[in-house]
C-alpha cells in the first residue's frame, strides 16, 4: 500500500486548531477514540518523537535489529511507515494507524507517535511497554519541520521561514510546542524506567555508540558483525537511496520542494536562523527551557 492521495484531488491544506490544549490537525485527531483505545501488549515497542526529530531513523534502526536476519524480504518490499505504522494519523480510505498497528503481524510490534506523553494511550503504560523517545535541538527540528511543511500536502501551509519561526516559537505546530514536548517525555521519564530518552546529535556523532545503548535498553544482544550491518545500513547516503525508507512511495510529498530525506545533518539551523533570529530564539529559549539537567546541542 501506498499514499496515493495525489491521484485523488488533494483536500486543502488542513488548519490547525487547539485540541486539549495543544495545537493538532484533524489527520490525528479524527480517529481519536480509537487510538485512545488502542490495545497495546507487554513487547510492543513506541517511538515517540516530536515530529522531524529523527524518527525514520531510530524506526529503521529498530526495525533492522529486530527483523534485519529473519524477514529480509521486509527490507525491500515494506515501507518503512507500513513496517513501523503511526498511530494516530488518519487520512481517509487511504492509512489508518490502528489499523496497521493493529494488523501488524511482527512480535515485537513496532509503533510510532508523535504524541505529547500525556495523549498516549493508557494501555501503553498498563502494559508497561518499552519507550524509545529521540529528541532533537530545537533549531534543526524547526528547519527540518519547515521544510517538511512545504512539501508534505497533507500538513499546515508552511509560510514564509521568518512567519515559520514565529509560529514554532509560539508552539502553533501540529502536534503542539517542541518545548513542551520535550520537557513532558523528559520528566515523564524521571519516574518511568521503561523509556530510553535518546538524541538526535548524539546519533549523529555516534551511531554505533548510541545502538549498543538502545540495545542495552532493549535487551538484545546482537554480534558485533550484526550491530556492524545495522550501523551501515542505517547511514544517511543509504537511506536516503533506499525507497523503503526514504517516503518515495508516499505521494502527498512533493520531493520537488524538498526531499524527506533532506540533510542529514547536525547545524543546517545556521543556513537559515538569521543573526537577529538566533538571538530572538536563545532569549525566549532562555524562559521556556529551565531545566538545567536538559541540554540540547546545537553542533556536534
Ligand atoms: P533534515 O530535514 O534536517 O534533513 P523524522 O523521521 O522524525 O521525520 O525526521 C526527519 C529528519 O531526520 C530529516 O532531517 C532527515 O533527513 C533526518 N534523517 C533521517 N534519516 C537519517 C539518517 N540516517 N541520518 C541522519 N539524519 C537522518
Amino acid at each position: 500500500m501506498s499514499l496515493t492521495l495525489d491521484k485523488m484531488d488533494l483536500p486543502p491544506r488542513p488548519k490547525l486548531f487547539d485540541f486539549h490544549g495543544v495545537s493538532m490537525s484533524h489527520y490525528f485527531t479524527d480517529n481519536w477514540d480509537k487510538v485512545q483505545s488502542f490495545q497495546a501488549r507487554p513487547d510492543d515497542i513506541l517511538i515517540a518523537t516530536y515530529p522531524k526529530a529523527g524518527t525514520t531513523w531510530v524506526s529503521y534502526i529498530l526495525d533492522l535489529l529486530y527483523f534485519g536476519q529473519t524477514y529480509s524480504e521486509r527490507q525491500t518490499s515494506i515501507p518503512i511507515h507500513e513496517r513501523v505504522p503511526f498511530l494516530e494519523i488518519d487520512i481517509p480510505t487511504e492509512y489508518t494507524g490502528t489499523d496497521l498497528a493493529e494488523k501488524l503481524p511482527t512480535s515485537p510490534r513496532l509503533i510510532k507517535t508523535h504524541l505529547p506523553v500525556q495523549f498516549v494511550p493508557k494501555s501503553f503504560w498498563e502494559q508497561n511497554c518499552r519507550i524509545v523517545y529521540v529528541a532533537r535541538n530545537a533549531k534543526d527540528n524547526a528547519v527540518s519541520y519547515f521544510h517538511f511543511d512545504r512539501m508534505n500536502k497533507v500538513q499546515p501551509e508552511a509560510g514564509d521561514w521568518s512567519s515559520f519561526l514565529q509560529r514554532f516559537m509560539e508552539g502553533k505546530m501540529v502536534f503542539g510546542p517542541w518545548y513542551d514536548h520535550v520537557t513532558g517525555w523528559w520528566e515523564k521519564k524521571q519516574t518511568h524506567s521503561k523509556i530510553h530518552y535518546m538524541f538526535y546529535e548524539d546519533l549523529i556523532e555516534d551511531t554505533g555508540r548510541e545502538i549498543d545503548s538502545l540495545c542495552s535498553f532493549l535487551g538484545l544482544s546482537p554480534s558485533a558483525e550484526e550491530k556492524e550491518r545495522v550501523r551501515g545500513g542505517v547511514q544517511f547516503d543509504n537511506m536516503k537511496k533506499d525507497n523503503m525508507a526514504n517516503y518515495s512511495t508516499v505521494g502527498v510529498m512533493d520531493f520537488k520542494i524538498s526531499p524527506f530525506m533532506r540533510k542529514g545533518k547536525v547545524g543546517d539551523w545556521k543556513n537559515h536562523f538569521t543573526v537577529a533570529q538566533s538571538e530572538q530564539f536563545d532569549e525566549d529559549y532562555k524562559n521556556k527551557m529551565k531545566n538545567p539537567m536538559q541540554q540540547f546541542r546545537t553542533e556536534v
